[in-house]
């Protein structure tokens, strides 16, 4: 049986399109293989929101072409954001690829392996089996938000939203596979809408499925995190009480320039109800956006301060090509090295107070090994005794490392 390799980049968007993608390379005559060496074929799903992330898939591709000169009969995909932002250019640069895939031609990719004629159609696309306790199902693709420093919209395209029928199909699979974690996905997750339901109706509808323990989102917009959202799935106590809650700045200028639509007090507002219904947060946060002053980034700093995220995902400002910011001068270089420095040691320590923070308080984990686990909101824990995986288990948290929780059952 020929021997598929896979290499994925960038987020957990891509992660469920390259499932997607194996999908119906399995259902050609494929099996997975986690070894290079003895793959027939690479499939590199790639990612361009900053600079580096594209290089990183373009250097691996570099490191594909004496791969493919040592065995005769391999073959090459390169798919997802970058291979969209670059297109056929790519083919002259590297001319030992055999298939370029952008991330707006998934629901195409069977029809473009066909017409590749590198592969013999097969009857049905075989699903990969989920790894894990996680069932990730993509509810919406592409992204209607124009924040000027982004690349998304223009690779991803439009959003289009999944009907619900296809998404609680699609959880109730994954459920009975042995997921009881199901993950939602969408580049702006929260903004998924239907006709006669709300983002809030799909979890709870998703929450209520035989087998279904927890329901987690990845990543939803600031702007949807409305009271009526937080009443609405308040009390459900499937949906996870961890949020990851990208919010880029804490300067209500930059994040005018950024065109995020929402200001600093509008956030922290948004952000104290989530914490009222027992939310934990993460974050992500740009530093040396082109307009940023000391004085932005100084609001930056006090914001982690203030809103008590969990963690907090920091990135250099990296400029894209055709994006609005992308015509602005740069910072200084030194500039943005010294303002990321002073920001991780700001928020080195956020999760190390976060787990602390559960000490003496009940959790519930989901168990993931035996004896480890994630709390609710989103926590690593160890058990003293052992449990079955994918069980729910009530307890208390004990003691914590920083790094783990200890529990009392
Ligand atoms: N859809 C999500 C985030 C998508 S990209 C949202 O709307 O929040 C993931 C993260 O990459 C963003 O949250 C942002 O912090 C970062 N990012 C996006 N474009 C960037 C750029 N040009 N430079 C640096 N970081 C960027
Ligand atoms: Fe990019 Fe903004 Fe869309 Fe997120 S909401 S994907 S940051 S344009
Ligand atoms: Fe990267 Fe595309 Fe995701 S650019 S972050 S892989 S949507």
């Amino acid at each position: 049986m020929k021997k598929l390799f896979i290499q994925t980049y960038g987020c957990q968007m891509n992660l469920a399109d390259s499932e997607e993608m194996a999908s119906h390379l399995l259902g050609r005559g494929f099996a997975l293989t986690q070894q290079l060496e003895e793959a027939d074929l690479v499939l590199v799903n790639t990612c361009t929101v900053r600079d580096h992330a594209e290089h990183r898939a373009l250097s691996f591709l570099g490191r594909l072409r004496q791969w493919k000169r040592e065995k005769p009969g391999r073959h090459i995909i390169f798919a997802g954001c970058a291979a969209q932002r670059l297109g056929k250019k790519l083919q002259k640069t590297f001319p030992y690829l055999d298939l370029v895939s952008g991330a707006r031609e998934i629901e195409q990719f069977s029809s473009l392996l066909d017409q590749s004629g590198l592969f013999t159609p097969a009857a049905e696309a075989g699903t990969p089996a989920p790894q894990g306790v996680t069932g990730y199902v993509t509810i919406m693709r592409g992204c209607d938000f124009a924040c000027t420093y982004c690349i998304v919209p223009s690779v991803r395209g439009p959003v289009h939203c999944l009907p619900s029928q296809e998404i609680l199909a699609q959880a109730a699979t994954k459920a009975r596979q042995g997921c009881p974690e199901i993950m939602l996905l969408g580049q702006t997750v929260n903004a998924w809408q239907e006709e006669n339901k709300t983002f809030a109706d799909l979890l709870n509808d998703v929450s209520a499925l035989p087998g279904v323990e927890r329901v987690r989102f990845v990543s939803p917009h600031p702007i949807f995190i409305t009271p009526q959202f937080l009443q609405a799935v308040g009390n459900n106590t499937k949906i996870a009480r961890h949020i990851h809650l990208p919010v880029q700045s804490g300067s209500s200028k930059v994040l005018q320039e950024m065109k995020r639509g929402y200001t600093r007090e509008i956030l922290l507002d948004k952000i104290e109800a989530l914490h009222r219904c027992g939310f934990a947060i993460s974050t992500d946060l740009i530093v040396g956006f082109p307009t940023e002053t000391e004085e932005d980034f100084a609001q930056t700093l006090t914001l982690v301060e203030q809103a008590g995220f969990s963690a907090a995902y920091c990135f250099k400002y990296s400029p894209r090509q055709g994006t609005p910011a992308a015509q602005m001068p740069l910072l200084d270089e030194k500039i943005l090295e010294q303002r990321l420095d002073i920001l991780l040691n700001k928020v080195r320590g956020l999760a190390e107070n976060a787990y602390g923070a559960h000490i003496g308080r009940k959790a519930e984990i989901l168990m993931e090994s035996p004896t480890k686990g994630r709390t609710s909101d989103n926590f690593w824990a160890q058990t003293k005794k052992s449990y079955t995986i994918g069980s729910v288990v009530q307890t208390e948290v004990t003691a914590s490392d920083g790094t783990l929780l200890f529990t009392r059952d």
